[in-house]
């Protein structure tokens, strides 16, 4: 755990600069806008520690998979979330000396992420080796308003001397992925251009041609006049820049701004691509640095008034939330049906910005509570469309029928997974995305999302699930054999508790959906029957004796739940005996020493009865916590959320408080010593879950929101905003009480602690 940021309710500040955090601060502090985004890198040189990052929503590489024993059924590849071509760079040389914060003395280094108004700003003073000082100031954000354009305004300003500075003003293309598996460049040169003004690079990703279109250009005003300078325009592979020099005078300001484009062929013709990033970089220029961070600033202000929760009384715990909510709004803003939640959005290359299951398990609630229906209603849609190829993944794994495998990891629709052995078995992924459509038609009410592609999808999981769950003799029941339930620091178990309990409820909810689809849209249902060829009674039999006669491991006498079988025969030592040296253990012990542990990595049998909470009474999760939780490491990012939203329901105050600090923070804080990885996007939607479910208590039952809030002793009040079947709520909870106004849409009731309420 690292505590260098300073508290504040809406910024991220750090104060000095200590190269071992840099790698830490580029992820922290990282930009986005859903259709790009780029890790904090620094505009000028840095010949220290760093990891350079610039990435565009949808473009990836599907990397060769590095296996050294191949089996069949492993992914041919793992999809690299692609490091783009880099448009942020300003590299200034005053006489001989690079402006480097390495090779500087560095002074008054300060650097903020304004989370209200989505800006990077970074000060400091840095005294070049002959002695030169100087002051810099440097803004830039990805705009919200318009999603293909960044800007920077860089100021500088000589303190002890006049020189001349030459400044550079690149993109950059040659550049490489960190996780590349045989060290490749996967980015060839199309076009390039560089004349004064103006520096546009277009290059292709290899394999998947994608094209990306990268224009700069730039102004520079001191003393109130426009400052010109000489101009050389260069170009090499894959690169294109403007080197200007210009005077620069004792204690006069010199401020520089910077413009690009950056255009995909994912929204633009290949052909009109080059063209398109011209004009657009054009009108951005015009409009200059303060308009276009204007219109960008009121979407900022927007997404806060629909999203934002405020948290009194604890500042750590306010700058917390906020910052997940600022990360996930940057990463995707649900417009766009083509794309998903990355796991680490564009703060690194880790997770390769493929699509997981914590979309469905993790982000979809956020969306749902805070946006427009049709923002959910993408994300499921983007699963209807992968299913011919989560059949087809089935397939290569011996199912047939239209049984649907849906991948861990993909980006379009086929399996690509890197650690196939630790994933390829966590079938239950398949689970959550049935979940996910009854969670969003419980949410929404939106039934007819269930014949228009909820229903078919639902089928093809659970003739997976039929196909998947054998019958044991010996038990005289069905079993689950070989696989890894959400807990990776166990695989290949048998019975794993969660998926074979998710598997029954959606053959349950999937003969649900059948009949609701029948009885409203008889012609769509016919259609679809035959579409499948679903064999309705052998298959739908099949599945209510998979129901009745499903093998779910229990131990009476402790009342829990097991993990898996054999779960108790472990060495059951509790987490809090851990020595400190041995933490996190996935970075110090061996994974066989990690396997054979009692050590669970992530909510495991609690994640089912996170899930499915209405299920079972209190004490049941009482002792399911009360067993499991001193055995879960967290050493997954998903993890501590659920324990909030349990602990909170079955009364554990100061269990749940820890738990949220843990997930709020758990960047800002560095607690698994990985953020220089990347932030945790996925995980930031449960961040809101657990406030808004956890300590709000909120809940769908019956086409009704329930509450049964509480607030943790720490804080004096804490409100959030619900966005319900076309009505809006704003909840505040304090030590006195619950007000709830409503915002907009007809009155409405609620449930609040169990009481019927009008709002
Ligand atoms: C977790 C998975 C998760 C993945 C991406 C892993 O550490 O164990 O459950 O899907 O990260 O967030």
């Amino acid at each position: 755990m690292k505590q260098y940021l300073k508290h504040n309710d809406w910024q991220i500040i750090e104060e000095g600069f200590d190269p071992h955090y840099n790698r830490i601060s580029e992820s922290i502090f990282s930009l986005g806008n859903g259709r790009m985004g780029q890790r904090a890198n620094f505009e000028e040189a840095y010949s220290g520690d760093t990891h350079q990052g610039t990435y565009v929503a949808g473009v990836y590489y599907p990397d060769k998979t590095r296996v050294g024993w191949w089996k069949n059924g492993y992914p041919e590849y793992f999809a690299k979330v692609l490091n783009a071509p880099a448009w942020t760079g300003i590299q200034i040389k005053i006489g001989k000396n690079e402006l480097d914060l390495k090779k500087c003395k560095v002074s008054g280094f300060k650097r903020i992420l304004d989370m209200k108004q989505g800006l990077l700003h970074r000060s400091f003073t840095a005294t070049l080796p002959d002695g030169k000082k100087v002051k810099v100031d440097a803004k830039r954000f990805c705009s919200m308003a318009d999603g293909e354009i960044g800007a920077i305004r860089y100021s500088i300003t000589p303190i002890n001397f006049s020189a001349n500075a030459t400044i550079t003003f690149s993109v950059d293309a040659d550049v490489v992925n960190k996780d590349s598996n045989y060290d490749e460049k996967f980015w060839n040169e199309i076009s390039k251009e560089a004349k004064a003004g103006l520096a546009v690079v277009t290059a292709e990703t290899k394999k998947t041609l994608f094209h990306v279109t990268t224009a700069i250009t730039y102004a520079m005003h001191s003393a109130g006049k426009v400052v010109r300078g000489r101009v050389k325009a260069n170009k090499k592979d894959k690169y294109a820049d403007n080197v200007v020099t210009i005077p620069l005078k004792k204690e006069v300001e010199t401020v520089i701004y910077k413009y690009a484009a950056i255009l995909s062929s994912e929204n633009h013709p290949k052909k009109k691509i080059q063209e398109n990033a011209k004009k657009k970089l054009k009108d951005a220029s015009l409009k200059g640095f303060d308009k276009l961070f204007s219109a960008h600033a009121s979407v900022w202000a927007e997404i806060w008034r629909k999203c934002d929760i405020t948290i009194e009384g604890d500042i750590a715990a306010q700058q917390g939330i906020r910052f997940n909510i600022f990360q996930l709004m940057q990463t995707y803003t649900g417009e766009d049906q083509r794309l998903n939640i990355g796991p680490k959005g564009f703060t690194g290359e880790k997770y390769g910005g493929s699509t997981y299951w914590d979309t469905e398990a993790y982000c979809l609630p956020f969306y749902l509570g805070t946006s427009d229906p049709k923002v959910g209603r993408n994300l499921l849609v983007y699963r209807h469309k992968h299913l011919q190829r989560a059949i087809e993944n089935a397939q290569k794994l011996g199912f047939n029928k239209g049984a649907a495998l849906y991948p861990m990891v993909t980006m379009n629709g086929e399996e690509c997974h890197n650690e196939w052995e630790i994933t390829f078995e966590e079938i239950h992924r398949n689970g959550a995305i049935a979940f996910a459509i009854y969670d969003y038609v419980r949410y929404t009410g939106d039934e007819k999302y269930l014949s228009e592609f909820g229903l078919e999808v639902l089928i093809g999981i659970s003739r997976f699930w039929s196909q998947r769950i054998t019958y044991s003799n010996a038990k005289q029941q069905y079993v689950m054999l070989g696989v890894t339930g959400p807990n990776e620091y166990e695989n290949n178990v048998n019975n794993n508790w969660y998926t074979s309990y998710i598997a029954c409820w959606t053959m349950e909810y999937t003969q649900h959906a059948l009949d609701y689809v029948r009885r409203h849209d008889a012609a769509k249902f016919s259609k679809l029957m035959a579409a499948i060829k679903f064999e309705e009674k052998e298959e739908t039999t099949r599945w209510a004796d998979i129901r009745k006669k499903m093998y779910l491991g229990e131990d009476k006498k402790l009342g829990i739940y097991l993990q898996q079988d054999n779960f108790l025969d472990k060495e059951l030592i509790p987490v809090k005996d851990l020595r400190h040296e041995d933490r996190p253990l996935n970075q110090k012990w061996s994974w066989d020493r990690i396997l054979r542990s009692c050590y669970i990595k992530q909510a495991d049998v609690l994640q089912g009865l996170y899930l499915f909470d209405d299920q079972f009474d209190n004490e049941t999760i009482k002792r399911n916590f009360d067993f499991y939780e001193p055995l879960t490491v967290h050493e997954s990012s998903l993890s501590p959320c659920v324990h909030v939203i349990l602990a909170s329901k079955i009364g554990y105050k100061e269990k749940a408080y820890e738990m949220y600090l843990r997930t709020s923070r758990l960047d800002l804080d560095d607690y698994n010593n990985d953020t220089e990885d990347g932030c945790h996007i996925t995980s930031m939607a449960g961040t809101w879950m657990s406030v808004v479910k956890g300590f709000g208590g909120m809940r769908v039952k019956d086409g009704m929101l329930h509450f049964n809030p509480f607030i943790p002793d720490q804080w004096k009040s804490y409100s959030f905003r619900i966005e319900f079947r076309g009505h809006v709520i704003n909840v505040k909870v304090s030590k006195t009480g619950v007000e709830m106004v409503r915002e907009s849409g007809a009155p409405m009731q609620v449930v609040l602690n169990g009481t019927l309420t009008n709002v």
